[in-house]
């Protein structure tokens, strides 16, 4: 039987990295068969775009940036996602296409319709089952980051940036309300643990 493609989607500091840890040791505790993966990365050439991507001594432009999110994105569908599927796996994607049109689109004003049109192109149409946003206001976000060490190219925007890039989550989640499913990760931890896993055992159960 095919498996799921689960994709997670937020700004740093909304809680979805610790969610996809605990899911995954849940769904693996239930006998589900699962693997958890990232955006960009998830393979050995993958992961080196996004070095490339990540390293703040590169300048690179806002097209090149959108095309180097394609080209680590293809090969990581590629190589692992759809052959996981195929083999029964709920596949969990920590960010996916979405990110693109937010940060690319809304947050670096690149042409809506073309993100759009590059990522079909990469993905051949494919899209997840399910996505989770966990919906998080950019100052409570932020303050919850503050302190993190690991720095990379994209973490340095003004607040600008990630209020367009909230934005177009806000949106997106709008426009695809079947597929993308919204978290208030504004609340403590707990509840917003609670909250995802009510909607992923949903999604698994067939409840919608
Ligand atoms: P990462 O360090 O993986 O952490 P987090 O998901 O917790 O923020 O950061 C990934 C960064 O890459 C993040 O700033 C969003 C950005 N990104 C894009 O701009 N476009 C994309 O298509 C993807 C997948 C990520």
């Amino acid at each position: 039987m095919k498996g799921k493609f689960i994709t997670v989607e937020g700004s740093d500091g909304s809680g979805k990295t610790t969610f996809i840890n605990s899911a995954t040791e849940y769904l693996i505790k239930k006998g589900y068969k699962v693997i958890t993966t990232r955006e960009p990365g998830g393979t050995v050439f993958s992961e080196k775009v996004r070095e490339l991507l990540f390293d703040s001594s590169n300048e690179i432009d806002a097209k090149t940036e959108s095309l180097l999110f394609c080209v680590s994105r293809r090969d990581h569908i590629i190589k692992k996602i759809i052959p996981y599927v195929e083999e029964g796996y709920i596949v969990i994607c920590d960010r996916f296409v979405d990110s693109s049109i937010a940060y690319q689109s809304y947050g670096r004003g690149l042409n809506k319709q073309d993100i759009i049109d590059i990522n079909k192109y990469t993905t051949d149409g494919l899209e997840p089952d399910l996505t989770l946003y966990f919906n998080v206001d950019v100052e409570i976000g932020l303050s919850r980051t503050k302190g993190r060490d690991e720095n990379n190219r994209m973490d340095n925007e003004s607040l600008k940036f990630y209020k367009d890039v909230k934005r177009g989550y806000d949106e997106l989640s709008n426009d695809y309300k079947k597929r993308i499913k919204v978290i208030d990760a504004n609340q403590d931890y707990e509840k917003v643990e609670k909250d995802a896993f009510k909607i992923l055992e949903g999604f698994l159960n067939n409840e919608f």
